[in-house]
Protein backbone atom coordinates (compact mmCIF):
# COMPACT_ATOMS: atom_id res chain seq x y z
CA UNK A 1 0.00 0.00 0.00
CA UNK A 2 2.86 2.31 0.68
CA UNK A 3 4.86 1.65 -2.30
CA UNK A 4 5.99 3.80 -4.94
CA UNK A 5 3.06 5.43 -6.29
CA UNK A 6 1.96 6.61 -2.54
CA UNK A 7 6.09 7.79 -1.98
CA UNK A 8 5.61 10.55 -5.05
CA UNK A 9 2.24 11.16 -4.48
CA UNK A 10 2.95 12.16 -0.57
CA UNK A 11 -0.44 10.86 0.67
CA UNK A 12 -2.53 7.89 0.45
CA UNK A 13 -6.12 7.66 2.32
CA UNK A 14 -6.74 4.10 3.78
CA UNK A 15 -10.81 2.97 4.25
CA UNK A 16 -11.76 1.85 7.94
CA UNK A 17 -12.33 -1.66 6.48
CA UNK A 18 -8.19 -1.99 6.70
CA UNK A 19 -8.65 -1.98 10.58
CA UNK A 20 -12.07 -3.37 11.13
CA UNK A 21 -13.66 -6.11 11.87
CA UNK A 22 -16.20 -7.61 13.95
CA UNK A 23 -14.38 -7.71 17.02
CA UNK A 24 -12.57 -4.22 16.63
CA UNK A 25 -15.18 -2.14 16.05
CA UNK A 26 -16.67 -1.82 19.58
CA UNK A 27 -13.52 -1.32 21.27
CA UNK A 28 -13.80 2.69 19.34
CA UNK A 29 -15.73 3.41 22.24
CA UNK A 30 -13.33 2.18 24.89
CA UNK A 31 -11.15 4.73 23.24
CA UNK A 32 -13.09 7.59 23.11
CA UNK A 33 -13.75 6.82 26.39
CA UNK A 34 -10.05 7.68 27.40
CA UNK A 35 -10.06 10.41 25.30
CA UNK A 36 -12.95 11.44 27.82
CA UNK A 37 -10.99 11.02 31.11
CA UNK A 38 -7.30 11.50 29.91
CA UNK A 39 -6.70 14.23 27.35
CA UNK A 40 -5.95 17.50 29.20
CA UNK A 41 -6.49 20.83 27.25
CA UNK A 42 -3.16 22.06 25.53
CA UNK A 43 -2.17 25.21 26.57
CA UNK A 44 -4.94 28.02 25.71
CA UNK A 45 -5.74 26.41 22.58
CA UNK A 46 -9.36 24.45 22.22
CA UNK A 47 -8.10 21.24 21.98
CA UNK A 48 -7.53 18.49 24.45
CA UNK A 49 -4.20 15.86 24.04
CA UNK A 50 -2.27 13.34 25.30
CA UNK A 51 1.08 11.46 24.48
CA UNK A 52 2.69 8.22 24.13
CA UNK A 53 6.08 7.29 22.59
CA UNK A 54 6.86 4.01 21.53
CA UNK A 55 9.58 2.05 20.29
CA UNK A 56 9.53 -0.64 17.36
CA UNK A 57 12.62 -3.21 16.98
CA UNK A 58 12.82 -4.59 13.35
CA UNK A 59 14.70 -7.55 13.97
CA UNK A 60 12.08 -8.98 16.70
CA UNK A 61 8.88 -6.69 15.81
CA UNK A 62 9.11 -5.63 19.65
CA UNK A 63 7.29 -2.65 20.46
CA UNK A 64 7.94 -0.71 23.89
CA UNK A 65 7.46 2.22 25.45
CA UNK A 66 9.62 5.07 25.63
CA UNK A 67 12.06 5.87 28.61
CA UNK A 68 11.47 9.23 27.66
CA UNK A 69 8.07 10.76 26.90
CA UNK A 70 9.45 14.47 25.81
CA UNK A 71 8.20 15.22 22.35
CA UNK A 72 10.29 17.70 20.37
CA UNK A 73 9.66 19.17 17.01
CA UNK A 74 11.69 21.42 15.00
CA UNK A 75 10.80 25.28 14.57
CA UNK A 76 11.08 24.76 11.16
CA UNK A 77 7.94 22.24 10.99
CA UNK A 78 5.99 24.40 13.82
CA UNK A 79 6.63 27.65 14.13
CA UNK A 80 3.89 28.17 16.60
CA UNK A 81 5.34 25.80 19.52
CA UNK A 82 8.28 23.99 17.70
CA UNK A 83 12.44 24.41 18.58
CA UNK A 84 12.05 23.07 22.00
CA UNK A 85 10.73 19.64 23.48
CA UNK A 86 7.51 19.73 24.92
CA UNK A 87 6.05 17.60 27.79
CA UNK A 88 2.55 16.60 26.92
CA UNK A 89 0.42 14.68 29.69
CA UNK A 90 1.20 11.18 29.21
CA UNK A 91 -1.41 8.73 28.02
CA UNK A 92 -2.64 6.11 30.25
CA UNK A 93 -0.82 3.54 28.83
CA UNK A 94 -3.47 0.73 29.53
CA UNK A 95 -4.30 2.54 26.02
CA UNK A 96 -2.14 -0.01 24.20
CA UNK A 97 -4.02 -2.89 25.59
CA UNK A 98 -7.21 -1.53 23.70
CA UNK A 99 -7.88 -4.31 20.21
CA UNK A 100 -8.27 -1.38 18.30
CA UNK A 101 -5.00 0.40 19.11
CA UNK A 102 -3.65 -3.16 18.83
CA UNK A 103 -5.03 -3.62 15.60
CA UNK A 104 -3.39 0.12 14.25
CA UNK A 105 -0.36 -0.64 15.51
CA UNK A 106 -0.49 -4.08 13.88
CA UNK A 107 -1.28 -3.01 10.50
CA UNK A 108 0.45 0.15 10.59
CA UNK A 109 3.63 -1.22 11.46
CA UNK A 110 3.09 -4.11 8.91
CA UNK A 111 3.18 -1.04 6.41
CA UNK A 112 5.78 0.10 7.98
CA UNK A 113 8.05 -2.56 8.08
CA UNK A 114 8.05 -2.84 4.23
CA UNK A 115 8.74 0.62 3.30
CA UNK A 116 11.41 1.53 1.26
CA UNK A 117 13.05 4.94 2.49
CA UNK A 118 12.59 3.73 5.98
CA UNK A 119 14.33 0.13 5.58
CA UNK A 120 17.22 0.76 7.03
CA UNK A 121 16.27 1.37 9.75
CA UNK A 122 16.45 -0.76 12.83
CA UNK A 123 14.64 0.93 15.31
CA UNK A 124 11.61 3.01 14.88
CA UNK A 125 9.89 5.65 17.14
CA UNK A 126 6.51 5.88 17.14
CA UNK A 127 4.59 8.59 18.32
CA UNK A 128 0.77 8.57 19.21
CA UNK A 129 -0.72 11.31 20.06
CA UNK A 130 -4.49 11.33 21.35
CA UNK A 131 -5.95 15.02 20.15
CA UNK A 132 -9.99 16.28 20.62
CA UNK A 133 -10.27 19.11 19.15
CA UNK A 134 -13.72 20.85 20.95
CA UNK A 135 -15.64 23.81 19.82
CA UNK A 136 -19.06 25.12 19.96
CA UNK A 137 -21.07 27.60 17.96
CA UNK A 138 -19.11 30.60 18.79
CA UNK A 139 -15.62 29.71 18.52
CA UNK A 140 -13.28 27.81 16.35
CA UNK A 141 -10.87 25.05 17.30
CA UNK A 142 -7.44 24.85 15.11
CA UNK A 143 -5.01 22.30 14.53
CA UNK A 144 -1.19 23.72 15.41
CA UNK A 145 0.62 24.70 13.22
CA UNK A 146 -2.41 26.35 11.74
CA UNK A 147 -1.79 26.19 7.88
CA UNK A 148 0.42 24.53 5.12
CA UNK A 149 2.87 22.62 6.68
CA UNK A 150 5.51 19.15 6.85
CA UNK A 151 5.61 17.66 9.73
CA UNK A 152 9.12 16.53 10.68
CA UNK A 153 8.26 12.82 10.77
CA UNK A 154 8.90 10.90 7.38
CA UNK A 155 5.36 9.13 7.76
CA UNK A 156 2.35 10.37 9.22
CA UNK A 157 -0.68 8.31 9.78
CA UNK A 158 -4.01 10.45 10.53
CA UNK A 159 -6.63 8.08 12.01
CA UNK A 160 -10.31 9.46 12.86
CA UNK A 161 -11.54 8.57 16.15
CA UNK A 162 -14.70 10.26 16.08
CA UNK A 163 -16.30 13.34 14.10
CA UNK A 164 -19.44 14.80 15.71
CA UNK A 165 -22.71 15.54 13.58
CA UNK A 166 -22.96 18.82 14.19
CA UNK A 167 -19.40 19.74 13.52
CA UNK A 168 -18.15 21.92 10.62
CA UNK A 169 -15.01 22.39 8.83
CA UNK A 170 -12.05 20.11 10.42
CA UNK A 171 -11.00 18.89 6.73
CA UNK A 172 -7.32 17.41 5.40
CA UNK A 173 -5.74 19.60 3.22
CA UNK A 174 -3.28 18.71 0.59
CA UNK A 175 -0.76 20.47 -1.50
CA UNK A 176 1.64 20.18 -3.48
CA UNK A 177 5.49 20.33 -2.46
CA UNK A 178 6.22 22.57 -5.11
CA UNK A 179 4.26 25.33 -5.26
CA UNK A 180 2.17 25.10 -2.05
CA UNK A 181 -1.56 24.75 -4.18
CA UNK A 182 -3.93 23.36 -2.64
CA UNK A 183 -5.09 20.08 -4.39
CA UNK A 184 -6.86 17.75 -2.18
CA UNK A 185 -9.76 18.34 0.19
CA UNK A 186 -9.89 15.31 2.10
CA UNK A 187 -12.64 14.76 5.19
CA UNK A 188 -12.29 12.22 7.73
CA UNK A 189 -15.66 11.36 8.47
CA UNK A 190 -16.23 7.95 10.24
CA UNK A 191 -14.83 5.86 12.05
CA UNK A 192 -11.21 4.79 11.21
CA UNK A 193 -10.50 6.48 7.98
CA UNK A 194 -7.22 7.39 7.75
CA UNK A 195 -5.11 9.57 5.83
CA UNK A 196 -1.15 8.75 5.60
CA UNK A 197 1.28 11.31 4.43
CA UNK A 198 4.87 11.42 4.02
CA UNK A 199 7.18 14.70 3.41
CA UNK A 200 6.46 15.22 -0.45
CA UNK A 201 3.24 17.09 0.38
CA UNK A 202 2.20 19.89 2.60
CA UNK A 203 -0.90 19.46 4.82
CA UNK A 204 -3.60 21.32 7.52
CA UNK A 205 -6.21 21.15 9.03
CA UNK A 206 -9.01 23.42 8.64
CA UNK A 207 -10.36 25.11 11.47
CA UNK A 208 -13.24 23.05 13.49
CA UNK A 209 -16.72 24.42 13.84
CA UNK A 210 -19.57 23.66 15.19
CA UNK A 211 -23.47 23.85 14.01
CA UNK A 212 -24.82 23.36 17.34
CA UNK A 213 -23.86 23.25 21.22
CA UNK A 214 -20.41 21.52 21.55
CA UNK A 215 -18.37 19.47 18.39
CA UNK A 216 -15.88 17.42 19.11
CA UNK A 217 -13.35 15.90 16.48
CA UNK A 218 -10.69 12.78 18.03
CA UNK A 219 -8.19 11.79 16.13
CA UNK A 220 -5.01 9.80 16.49
CA UNK A 221 -1.74 10.88 14.90
CA UNK A 222 0.21 7.85 14.87
CA UNK A 223 4.39 9.09 13.70
CA UNK A 224 6.76 7.23 12.38
CA UNK A 225 10.53 8.28 12.48
CA UNK A 226 13.90 6.81 13.36
CA UNK A 227 14.64 6.55 16.93
CA UNK A 228 18.02 8.95 16.56
CA UNK A 229 15.58 11.73 15.41
CA UNK A 230 13.99 12.18 18.80
CA UNK A 231 16.17 13.93 20.95
CA UNK A 232 16.71 11.68 24.28
FE1 LIG B 1 1.07 18.09 10.56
Amino acid sequence: MLDQAFNSAGFQYIPPGFYMNEQIAPTVEDVKKQYDTELVRDGDSLRKRAYMKLYWERASGDIRLADSQLYFQTHASNHLDGGKPRQFKVMNKTIIDVPVIQQILSKNMALVEQYEPLKTEETLTIGLHFIRYLVDERKASCSSPPWLHRDDEPLVFIHLIYLADTAIGGDNLIASGKDMQVSHVIRLENELETLVLNRNVYHAVTPLGSRKNIATRDILLFTVEPAHTQLA
